[in-house]
C-alpha cells in the first residue's frame, strides 16, 4: 500500500521509475509536445495519465495525486477516470464523524450509536486498496460534523468533563484509525482556525468543540486541537503505519491574515510537545488567484520546521472571481451571474493557465500530496455554494474529458485559445 517516494532524480531517471512504479501506466509525451499549439482540444483519447504526467514533473515516483469521492464514483463512469489519472483518493464525505458514528436516535442527552457505521468509508477504503490508490483521511475531528454525543458530560465538574470529552476523542479516533491503518495522511482536525485575519485568539470560536472546551475558562477553548493531536499521534503508535501524517486542514491559506491563524495553531501543537507533521491547503480558488500567495503559504509552513510538510487538500478553481462579499451573503449579486451552461472559453482558458501556474507552484520538495475537490465537473460542491449556479471547477469536464486546464497541466506547450 504505501510507496516510496524519491526525491531529485534526473529526469530522465525519473520518467523510467515512474513507468515502472507500482504498475502505473508509462508515461507517454502528450501530442502538444513539441508540436505547433492546438487551437482545438486534444482527442481525450490522446490524454497521457495525470499521475504518471505529475510523478515526471515533480520528480516523484507515484506522487500522489487525488481526488475526493463518494462511494458511487468507485462503480459508475468515475471509475475508469479514477484508476487511470489518480493515485490518492479522499472520501469527500464518508469519513466524516456524522457518516460514521452519528447520535443513537431518541437518545437525551445523546449517545452515540451502538457501533460506528463504515459501510459507506468502507467502500471507498477497499476501492483503493484493490487498484493500489492511496488513501487520504478527512477528517477526524470537524465542527461542521461533529454529533452531539461527543460533548456530553459532567457540566458540574470541569476536570470529570475533560475527562469525559478525551475519552470521546479517543474512543472515536481509535475506532476509525484503526478501521484504516493504510491512511496515508489524517485530516486530524479541520478549519480549527477563525477567519478574521492575524487574530489575537487564531481558534474559530463557533465550534462546537471550542465551546466545550471553553465551558470552564481555565481550560483555553483551542485546546481540543491539542488533544487531538496527542490521541491520533498514540494511535499511529499502536498502527504498523509509522509514515502516516497527522495533519491540520484548512481553507484560504492563501490569504495571509488566515494563514497567520494556522500557523499559531500549529505553533501551539508543537509548543505542546505533541506530534504534528504538517499542514493541509484546501485551496477552493478562483480564476485571479494569486499563486505567489500559494507559494507564501508552502514557504511559511517550511519556515516553521523543515520536518513539516505541505499536503493540497482540495483544490478547486472557481470560473467565478466573486467579491468576498459573495461568501458572507450567498446571492447573486453581489456573487457573479449564472454562465450557464456553457461558460466563455475565455474563462476556462484563465481557469487553465491558473491551473499551470498551481501545478508549477507545487513543485516543491515540502508538497508531498495534491487532491482535487472532485473528479470531473459533474460533480462539484461549487453548483451549489455560495450560491446555486453553474460552476466548472476542476480537470475534467461534464463529460469527464480532459479540459484545457488538464493540458495545461500535463503538457508544458501546450497553448490555450
Ligand atoms: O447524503 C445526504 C442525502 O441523503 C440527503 O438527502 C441530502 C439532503 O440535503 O443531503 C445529503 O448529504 C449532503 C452531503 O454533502 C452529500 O451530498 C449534505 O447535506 C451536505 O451538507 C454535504 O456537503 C458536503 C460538505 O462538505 C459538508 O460536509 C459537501 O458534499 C462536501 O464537498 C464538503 O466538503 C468540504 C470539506 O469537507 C471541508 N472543506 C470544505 C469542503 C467544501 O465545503
Amino acid at each position: 500500500m504505501m510507496r516510496k517516494v524519491l526525491f531529485g532524480a534526473a529526469m530522465a531517471a525519473v520518467m523510467f521509475l515512474a513507468g515502472c512504479g507500482g504498475g502505473d501506466e508509462p508515461f507517454t509525451p502528450p501530442p502538444g509536445n513539441g508540436g505547433p499549439p492546438p487551437s482545438q482540444l486534444p482527442s481525450p483519447s490522446t490524454a497521457p495519465a495525470l499521475k504518471a504526467s505529475l510523478a515526471a514533473k515533480f520528480g516523484v515516483v507515484n506522487f500522489p495525486i487525488g481526488a475526493a469521492i463518494e462511494p458511487a464514483s468507485t462503480l459508475n463512469a468515475d471509475a475508469p477516470l479514477l484508476l487511470k489519472h489518480f493515485s490518492s483518493i479522499t472520501a469527500e464525505n464518508a469519513m466524516k464523524p456524522l457518516n460514521i458514528w452519528p447520535n443513537m436516535p431518541n437518545t437525551a442527552p445523546a449517545q452515540p450509536a451502538a457501533s460506528p457505521n463504515f459501510v459507506e468509508a468502507d467502500v471507498i477504503a477497499n476501492f483503493a486498496a484493490a487498484n493500489g490508490i492511496r488513501l487520504r483521511g478527512h477528517t477526524l475531528v470537524w465542527h461542521q460534523s461533529a454529533p452531539s454525543w461527543l460533548f456530553v458530560g459532567d457540566l458540574n465538574n470541569s476536570a470529570n468533563y475533560h475527562a469525559a470529552l478525551l475519552q470521546h476523542l479517543r474512543t472515536y479516533i481509535t475506532a476509525v484509525m484503526g478501521r484504516y491503518p493504510e491512511v496515508y495522511a489524517w485530516d486530524v482536525v479541520n478549519e480549527a482556525a477563525t477567519d478574521t485575519p492575524n487574530a489575537a485568539n487564531p481558534y474559530r470560536t463557533d465550534s462546537l468543540w471550542y465551546q466545550a472546551y471553553q465551558q470552564f475558562a481555565a481550560r483555553p477553548g483551542g485546546e481540543y486541537v491539542i488533544d487531538a493531536f496527542r490521541i491520533a499521534s498514540e494511535v499511529r503508535g499502536t498502527l504498523s503505519n509509522p509514515g502516516m501524517k497527522l495533519m491540520l486542514n484548512d481553507y484560504n491559506t492563501e490569504l495571509p491574515g488566515k494563514r497567520a491563524n494556522v500557523l499559531k495553531i500549529v505553533q501551539d501543537v508543537i509548543n505542546a510537545g505533541v506530534p504534528i507533521d504538517g499542514v493541509g491547503h484546501q485551496f477552493h480558488l478562483q480564476v485571479g488567484a494569486d499563486v505567489a500567495q500559494v507559494t507564501a503559504a508552502f514557504t511559511a509552513v517550511e519556515a516553521i520546521s523543515t520536518t513539516l510538510v505541505n499536503h493540497v487538500t482540495e483544490l478547486d478553481v472557481s470560473i467565478y472571481a466573486d467579491p468576498g462579499t459573495c461568501y458572507a451573503q450567498g446571492t447573486i449579486p453581489p456573487c457573479l451571474p449564472d454562465y450557464g451552461a456553457s461558460p466563455p472559453q475565455s474563462v476556462l482558458s484563465q481557469q487553465a493557465t491558473l491551473y499551470r501556474a498551481l501545478f508549477n507552484a507545487f513543485n516543491r520538495p515540502s508538497v508531498q500530496s495534491v487532491s482535487l475537490w472532485g473528479i470531473a465537473d459533474n460533480h462539484t460542491w461549487l453548483n451549489t455554494y455560495p450560491v446555486a449556479r453553474t460552476n466548472r471547477p476542476l480537470l475534467f469536464d461534464t463529460a469527464r474529458d480532459p479540459k484545457w486546464a488538464f493540458w495545461t497541466v500535463v503538457d508544458p506547450s501546450i497553448t490555450v485559445p
